[in-house]
C-alpha cells in the first residue's frame, strides 16, 4: 500500500537507485509514481500517473541528472483520483514529502492552513501534511522540533519520507502505523516501505520504531524517539538476496510463487518439526490453557483461518471463532474465558489485523502471531510469533505464503490435539511422517495440467459459483477471491447446502459451478447439491478427491486430488484451484501480477 523509497549517497545516483527501489516495490501500489531530486540546488519534482515505466521515461526525456539526495513513491490512492497532481511527492514551502498512510485529522489541519494562506492543489492528505510540517518549520527553523510537533498534530498513520531545501545533504524519515526501514550502505543510506527495494545496494537495515524520527546523512544514521532523545540502533543483515524479487523466466511472479510452494511448505514445517512431536511442541508457544482462539486476518489470510477453525475444533475439541480484522477491532469481543487472539498476516503490517492485535493487548489478552515478515509490525507487537518461511512475495495475490499459513496451522491444530490428549505419541509421530510427504505431493500438483481445460470454460463466463462443505468450504472462500481477483469474474463461494436458501435462482443454463469435494464425512451431503445444480443447467467443475466414486453424470469437468491426511488436504486441493485462477486470467489477458485497484500489503483501515 504505496511504497517509498529514499537515497542519500556521496555519488549522484539518485534515479537509478529510486527507480530500482519503486520498481522492487510497486506491488504495493501502481497507479501512480513520483520523485524528487535537488538540482541544481532546486527541489525538483517529477511525477506521473499510472505505473513506474511512465516515470522513468518522463526522467529519460527530460535528461534529468541524478543527485545525491531524493524520494521517491509509487501510488495506491486513498484520498483523490489517480492523477498526477495526486501523486506524491508533494511540495510546500520548505518541505517535500512522500508518504504512506493516511492523515485522518487532514480536514482540520486544512483549515487552519488555508487561514494560514496556504493553497492546495490536490485532493490529498498528503499534501496537508507537507504544508502542515512547513508550517511548524517556519516557527522555529528546527528540523527534529518541527517533525515532533507535526508528529503530535498528526493523527492516523504515516511513514514519511522528507527533504527539507535547506539541507541538501540529508534525508529525514519519521514513521507511525506504516512499515519503514533505513538502511546502510557504505557511502550511502537508504529509507524503504521494505526491505526487497533495497537489496540490490545492500543487505543491511535498521527497523524504525513506532513514532520515531531518523536523520540521515551519507556516512551516518541518527534515530530518535519522539522525545528527541537519540537512541541506539541494531543493525540486521537481510537473509534475502536480489534473486528472490526476480521472475526467473517465469512469465508471472503468481507462476514463480506457485512453483515455490514445496519448497517453501517444506521449510516451513522443518522450522517446527522434522520426526518427532516432541520437536512440534518444544517450537510452539504452550497454549495449553486456552479455552477458545479468535483468529483474526483479513482476505486470503483469514480464509487461511478457516481452515485451520475446522481443524483445530476437530482435532484438539477447542472452540475457535474467525474473525474479520476490520469488524473485531470495533466490535467489543468477548473475552469470558482464557482466550487467544491469533493474527495470521503475510506481510505482518496490515493495518486492521494490526489493530485488532492492539485492541486485544489493551484489553489484557494474550495475542499470537503467524507471519511471513520478520520485525513486521504485528510480529514485533505479538506475544508470540511463529515465523511462515514463504520469503518474498511479489504477486499481489497471495499463493506461496498462504500455503505455508495453512500448513504452520496443522501444525499448530496437530500439537494442541496431542497437548490435550485427542492423539497419543505415537499417533501424532505417524501422522509426522504423512504430513512429510506434502513437499512431493505439491510438485506433482503443479505438474498436473488438469486445470487447463476447466479454466478455458471458466474464461468465456462472467459468473461463477464455488460450492463445497466443511474444509472444502474454507477452501471455495479463497479459490472463489482468486479467481475474482486477478480475472475480474464475479465469484461466489458458498456452503453447499447453503445455495438452494436463496441463491441457487442465480443457476442458469451453463452456469460454472466449481464444486471441491474432499471432505469423507460430507461427500455424500455434497454431491447430493451437486446434483440440485446440475438439474438446473449448470456447468459443474467438479474438484473431488481421486478415491470418491463418483458417477459421470455428475460432472462435466473432473480435477481430481489425492487422498491424504485431512490435516494437509487443503494445501494439496488448492494447488489446481490457484493453477486454475491463474491460467484463467491469463486467457483473459489480465494484469495477473498487479490486478486493478489492488496492493499488497494493506497498511490503511
Ligand atoms: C488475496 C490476498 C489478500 C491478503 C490480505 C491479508 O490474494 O493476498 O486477501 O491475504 O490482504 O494480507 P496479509 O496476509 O499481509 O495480512
Amino acid at each position: 500500500m504505496c511504497g517509498i523509497i529514499g537515497y542519500v549517497g556521496c555519488e549522484p545516483q539518485s534515479n537509478q537507485v529510486l527507480l530500482d527501489g519503486l520498481k522492487a516495490l510497486e506491488y504495493r501500489g501502481y497507479d501512480s509514481a513520483g520523485m524528487a531530486i535537488v538540482v541544481n540546488r532546486d527541489v525538483r519534482v517529477i511525477k506521473t500517473r499510472g505505473k513506474v515505466a511512465n516515470l522513468e521515461k518522463k526522467i529519460e526525456d527530460l535528461h534529468l541528472p541524478s543527485s545525491v539526495l531524493g524520494i521517491a513513491h509509487t501510488r495506491w490512492a486513498t484520498h483523490g483520483i489517480p492523477n498526477q497532481s495526486n501523486a506524491h511527492p508533494h511540495q510546500h514551502g520548505m518541505v517535500t514529502l512522500v508518504h504512506n498512510g493516511i492523515i485522518e485529522n487532514y480536514g482540520e489541519l486544512k483549515e487552519l492552513l488555508t487561514k494560514q494562506g496556504y493553497v492546495f492543489e490536490s485532493e490529498t492528505d498528503t499534501e496537508i501534511a507537507a504544508a502542515y510540517l512547513d508550517y511548524v518549520y517556519k516557527k522555529s527553523f528546527d528540523k527534529k522540533q518541527a517533525l515532533q510537533e507535526a508528529n503530535k498534530a498528526f493523527r492516523g498513520s504515516f511513514a514519511f519520507g522528507i527533504i527539507f531545501a535547506d539541507e541538501q545533504d540529508t534525508l529525514y524519515a519519521m514513521r507511525r502505523n506504516s512499515p519503514l526501514i533505513v538502511a546502510v550502505g557504505e557511502h550511502e543510506r537508504y529509507i524503504a516501505s521494505d526491505v526487497p527495494a533495497i537489496l540490490k545496494y545492500t543487505k543491511d537495515y535498521i527497523l524504525l520504531d513506532q513514532d520515531e524520527i531518523a536523520v540521515l546523512k551519507k556516512d551516518e544514521v541518527k534515530i530518535y524517539t519522539l522525545d528527541l532523545v537519540e537512541r541506539d540502533y541494531e543493525v540486521k543483515t537481510a537473509t534475502m538476496d536480489a534473486s528472490a524479487i526476480a521472475k526467473d523466466g517465469y512469465e508471472h511472479f503468481m507462476l514463480k510463487e506457485i512453483h515455490e510452494e514445496p519448497r517453501v511448505v517444506k521449510d516451513t514445517m522443518h522450522a517446527y518439526v522434522q520426526d518427532d512431536i516432541d520437536q512440534l511442541v518444544a517450537s510452539l508457544p504452550d497454549l495449553r490453557k486456552y479455552q477458545q482462539i479468535h483468529i483474526v486476518s483479513c482476505g486470503s489470510a483469514m480464509y487461511a483461518g478457516m481452515i485451520a477453525k475446522s481443524l483445530i475444533e476437530q482435532a484438539a475439541r477447542i472452540r475457535v471463532d474467525v474473525e474479520i480484522a476490520s469488524e473485531y477491532r470495533y466490535k467489543h469481543p468477548i473475552y469470558d474465558v482464557p482466550t487467544l487472539v491469533l493474527i495470521v498476516s503475510q506481510s505482518g503490517e496490515t493495518a486492521d489485523s494490526l489493530a485488532a492485535l492492539l485492541l486485544a493487548k489493551s484489553q489484557g489478552v494474550d495475542t499470537m502471531a503467524i507471519v511471513n515478515v520478520i520485525g513486521s509490525s504485528i510480529a514485533r507487537e505479538a506475544k508470540y510469533v511463529a515465523y511462515t518461511h514463504a520469503g518474498v512475495e511479489i504477486a499481489v495475490a497471495t499463493t506461496k505464503a498462504y500455503c505455508t499459513q495453512v500448513a504452520l496451522l496443522s501444525l499448530m491444530a496437530l500439537n494442541l490435539a496431542y497437548v490435550h490428549g485427542h492423539v497419543d505419541k505415537k499417533q501424532a509421530n505417524a501422522i509426522i511422517q504423512e504430513v512429510q510427504q506434502l513437499p512431493e505431493m505439491l510438485e506433482h500438483m503443479i505438474e498436473d495440467v488438469q486445470y487447463v481445460q476447466a479454466a478455458k470454460i471458466i474464461s468465456r463466463h462472467n459468473n461463477v459459483f464455488f460450492l463445497g462443505r466443511g474444509l472444502d468450504y474454507a477452501l471455495c472462500m479463497e479459490a472463489s477471491l482468486k479467481l475474482k481477483e486477478i480475472s475480474y469474474i464475479h465469484s461466489e463461494a458458498y456452503a453447499a447446502g447453503e445455495l438452494k436458501h436463496g441463491t441457487i435462482s442465480l443457476i442458469e443454463k451453463g452456469t460454472p459451478v466449481i464444486a471441491i469435494c474432499t471432505e469423507e464425512s460430507l461427500y455424500e451431503k455434497t454431491i447430493s447439491n451437486i446434483k440440485e445444480v446440475k438439474a438446473r443447467g449448470a456447468n459443474v467443475i467438479l474438484v473431488v478427491r481421486e478415491d470418491f466414486n463418483v458417477g459421470d453424470d455428475y460432472y462435466d469437468y473432473k480435477i481430481s486430488v489425492p487422498k491424504v491426511n485431512r490435516l494437509i488436504q487443503g494445501i494439496v486441493s488448492v494447488v489446481p484451484l490457484q493453477l486454475l485462477s491463474y491460467q484463467v486470467a491469463n486467457l483473459r489477458g489480465c494484469e495477473i501480477d498487479q490486478p486493478r485497484n489492488l496492493a499488497k500489503s494493506v497498511t490503511v483501515e
